[in-house]
């Protein structure tokens, strides 16, 4: 039986955590969607072709840790306004939706245009100025030397560009149930979702 979680939001909000927390939780798949446009935007600052770039993506062997600088971060927003890369990266998606056992997607579009169907939508979400001050610090754990203002610039640049794009921009799903975890601990966000998800695998 599959049973599709979808969750979307903006950088740096929790989903990454929450996502895992779930997978782990349920035994479900898990796919960070943003890793599927990190890659195809780390191959077109190397002078790929985004399309070619998308075409050629093999989703078992991304390394999460080689595309989780700021510039590629900006370089996968730059490509995910392209509707030709994002219909080649909708196909798989869907079909990882949909594996028997189950999966968790997170990104921005999963719960509008990916799985509409998910049994399962959540919204995560959080202040700017927090999930700033969330990913200099993480920023800076791995290494990364930057200004808090300029992680500040990145998230407001890529949530400009993630909410206003005329394709599948990021916005709640009508049915999402929103998270907000600007003054949420991290354990306190993850069992509020398994709450939810617990309901949903009840029904
Ligand atoms: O989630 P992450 O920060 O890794 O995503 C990088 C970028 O990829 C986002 O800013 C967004 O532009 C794009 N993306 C998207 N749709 C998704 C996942 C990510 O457009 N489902």
């Amino acid at each position: 039986m599959s049973f599709t979680i979808a969750i979307d939001g903006p950088a740096a909000a929790g989903k990454g955590t929450i996502s895992k927390a779930l997978a782990s939780h349920f035994s479900l798949a898990h796919l960070d969607t943003g890793l599927l446009y990190r890659a195809v935007g780390a191959q077109v600052l190397v002078g790929a072709n985004p399309l070619v770039a998308a075409k050629s993506l093999h989703p078992e062997t991304l390394e999460a840790s080689t595309l989780r600088s700021p510039e590629v971060a900006l370089a996968a927003s730059k490509v995910a306004v392209l509707a030709d890369v994002r219909n080649e990266l909708l196909v798989l998606q869907r079909s990882f939706a949909r594996r028997p056992g189950g999966a968790v997607l997170d990104g921005r579009d999963i719960g509008t245009v990916i799985c509409p169907e998910a049994e399962v939508k959540l919204f995560v979400t959080a202040s700017a100025v927090v999930r700033a001050g969330r990913r200099y610090e993480e920023l800076r754990r791995i290494g990364t030397v930057i200004s808090t203002e300029q992680v500040l610039a990145d998230v407001l640049a890529r949530d400009a560009r993630d909410t206003g794009r005329a394709i599948a921009p990021m916005v709640p799903a009508e049915d999402a149930v929103v998270i907000d975890t600007s003054d949420l601990a991290i354990e306190e966000a993850v069992a509020e979702a398994i709450v939810i998800v617990q309901k949903a695998r009840e029904l």
